[in-house]
């Protein structure tokens, strides 16, 4: 897991003043775009959860979209998404949260777990903590137990983690 910490410390990109200005954006593509680096991420996020009987990986569109999928072929789970609004076509319940930028509503899909299903929630970053705390929330209000959210990388300054206080969270890179 060091090991990995120092590949996605080496392989993220800062670009700075994007979406707007004063934000510092952590760009994931050059990570991805290294094919041994992707598969040694994925791994390393699913490894903590070999043994944690998840049937579903959530995936947080359109970034844990890529993370989450190959987790879930991982663990052998199947795989979720949660979608910013008006995406999905069947029935869903949604949540309106603040963002570092701006606001964001997400939705799933109501049927999208069996009650009870033990879920891991899989994003690409972890910043306020919005998102991940609006999907974890919805994911509840359809039945699902969460498990935990893992990320890729935690920016430790927005402080996230405690807008997710009582849930367990994983990072692979704290910065
Ligand atoms: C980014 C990032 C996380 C979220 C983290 O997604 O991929 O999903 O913000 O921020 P938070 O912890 O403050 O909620 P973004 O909404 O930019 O969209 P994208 O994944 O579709 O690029
Ligand atoms: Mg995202």
């Amino acid at each position: 897991r060091e090991q990995t910490a120092e590949l996605v410390s080496r392989l993220l990109r800062d670009i700075p003043d994007f979406p707007e200005p004063g934000v510092l954006f952590k760009d994931i593509t050059p990570l991805v775009a290294d094919g041994p680096a992707l598969a040694q991420v994925c791994e390393a996020l699913a490894a903590p959860y070999r043994d944690a009987g998840i049937t579903t990986v959530v995936g947080l569109e359109a970034r844990g979209f890529i993370f989450g999928t190959a987790v879930a072929l991982a663990l052998g789970a199947g795989f979720v998404p949660v979608r910013k609004a008006g995406k999905l076509p069947g029935a869903t319940v949604s949540l309106d949260y603040a963002l570092e930028y701006g606001t964001a509503r997400v939705e799933v899909h109501e049927d999208c777990v069996t009650p009870g299903e033990r879920v891991l929630v899989v994003d690409d970053v972890l910043a306020t903590g919005g998102t991940a705390a609006a999907a974890a929330e919805l994911l509840e209000q359809v039945g699902a137990e969460v498990v935990a959210i893992e990320v890729v990388v935690e920016l430790a300054a927005l402080a996230g983690r405690s807008r997710l206080e009582g849930r367990e969270v994983g990072a692979l890179l704290t910065v």
